[in-house]
């Protein structure tokens, strides 16, 4: 007797949703092979039945706009959550827990703001709630975390988690593209989030970010307690003169364990280009993991798109169709005990930073005594022709509190010496 299939509830049938189901057909015989049954999606959850689709419904599949078709029907096993948003798939995985379903999501924006209540339920019932795709698109981070590096303790995670932000980024350095034309191409390869602010404004690499710390640390880092700054506005000046320190700007999530606080942060910065992380071009990601035991670990691959994402929810569902036992934090405790957290101002970094200023004499030695007043010292200065909008005087610095280099831009600020306001950024 061949095993019973997997029955699907499929909640969202667009870019991801759509890869999924590509990805189910192609690799049906694979699927076999490998765990003894069928995949079968039976119900797709959409807004608008109407709308065209670029790939067809799976057959046999029932499409519906009612949620409750999903959560409710008794013949399904589990849930593949792929909507966004968050009250909306709040709701109905909700109800597909209570109703005892599996659940299979890639909403890291759900899980890091309103998750926990989710897992707790979930292990109540002795239920998975599997999110690979949620972080950092096609890369196995999320296992990796969980299991192969389960051992070890975790030092730091530095990431490069938001495939829009750094499409745009890449278009703007290497075509010379402009932001918001590097935006749309990333909307129309389906990278972006249905709000793309979310990616530009930093917010989704940091919903991802959220989900690290609490797979790494088994600690929570409050989204809300989260610094989280973007790419929107980037200025093409910025890339160039990076550039031309040796430095590409990326947006960087990252955190690590200092005197027993956890610092964690969003944020363009620059890294050197013999980094690994320098050279991830495009839609990729890429995470580096320093362990204890481990040491340094790096993953790279499609952060977004339709079938990179679907793969991480393959790997999920053919987790849940072979009966793995729920693991769904990688810790015993399914509540994350609240982080200490190291105060935003005090992390310590060097800093790129560029102040349009008046061609005047003693002006670098205004800006250097606002710097030093601070105890900011800098490494490399460079100064630029004239623009309409004053000189750019740029200039790298030694390591520096946040805190430092803000009252130092704003005792410039102050002195009447800029005019426009300064751009400061990390260095890696
Ligand atoms: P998408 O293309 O906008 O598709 C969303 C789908 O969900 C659509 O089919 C939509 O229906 C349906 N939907 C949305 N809200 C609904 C509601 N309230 N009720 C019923 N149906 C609803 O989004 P996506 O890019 O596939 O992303 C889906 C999820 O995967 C998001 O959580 C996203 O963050 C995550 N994710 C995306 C990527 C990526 O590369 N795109 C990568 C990793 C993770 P209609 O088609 O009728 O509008
Ligand atoms: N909008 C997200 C990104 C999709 O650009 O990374 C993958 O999570």
């Amino acid at each position: 007797m061949p095993a019973k299939p997997l029955r699907v509830a499929l909640a969202g049938f667009g870019t991801v949703g759509g890869g999924l189901v590509r990805v189910l057909q192609e690799n049906q015989e694979l699927i076999r092979q490998r765990i003894g049954r069928d995949i079968e999606v039976r119900k797709v959850l959409v807004r608008d039945v109407h709308k065209p689709r670029a790939v067809a419904l799976p057959e046999g599949a029932v499409l519906t706009s009612n949620p409750d078709e999903l959560a409710d029907d008794p013949d399904i096993d589990v849930l593949v959550e792929l909507m966004g948003g968050i009250d909306a798939p709040h709701a109905l995985i909700t109800r597909a827990l209570e109703r005892g379903k599996h659940v299979v999501t890639a909403n890291k924006a759900l899980l890091a703001e309103n998750g926990i209540g989710l897992f707790q339920m979930a292990a109540e019932k002795g239920l998975s709630l599997r999110y690979e795709a949620s972080v950092a698109g096609a890369i196995p981070i999320v296992e990796t975390l969980k299991k192969s590096l389960a051992g070890n303790r975790i030092e730091s995670l530095v990431g490069i988690l938001n495939g829009t932000s750094n499409y745009i980024l890449s278009a703007m350095s290497s075509e010379g593209l402009d932001f918001d034309t590097a935006l749309k191409q990333a909307q129309e390869l389906g990278y972006a989030e249905a709000d793309p602010t979310l990616d530009i404004d930093g917010h989704d690499a940091a919903h991802k970010l959220v989900l690290l710390i609490r797979l790494a640390y088994g600690q929570e880092y409050p989204y809300t307690a989260m610094p989280i700054r973007g790419i929107r506005g980037m200025n093409r000046m910025d890339i160039e003169f990076a550039r031309e320190f040796g430095y590409r700007i990326k947006l960087i999530a990252q955190a690590h364990v200092e005197d027993g606080r956890l610092a964690a942060r969003v944020c363009p910065t620059l890294v050197h280009h013999t980094y690994l992380l320098a050279r991830v071009g495009g839609s990729f990601n890429a995470v580096r993991v320093e362990g204890n035991a481990v040491g340094s670990l790096f993953l790279h691959g499609r952060g977004a798109g339709d079938l990179p994402t679907a793969s991480a929810v393959m790997g999920d569902l053919l987790a849940v169709a072979r009966g793995e036992r729920p693991d769904n934090t990688g810790f015993v405790a399914q509540t994350p005990e609240r982080a200490a957290i190291l105060p935003p101002e005090e992390v310590r970094s060097r800093y790129y930073v560029r102040v349009m200023v008046h061609d005047t004499p003693g002006v670098l030695r205004d800006i250097a005594a606002a710097m030093a007043d601070e105890g900011i010292s800098m490494a490399q200065v460079i100064q630029k022709t004239g623009e309409r909008e004053g000189v750019p005087l740029v200039f790298m610095t030694h390591e520096a509190s946040a805190r430092a280099m803000r009252n130092a831009l704003s005792r410039a600020v102050k002195a009447g010496l800029l005019t426009t306001p300064a751009v400061a950024y990390p260095v890696l």
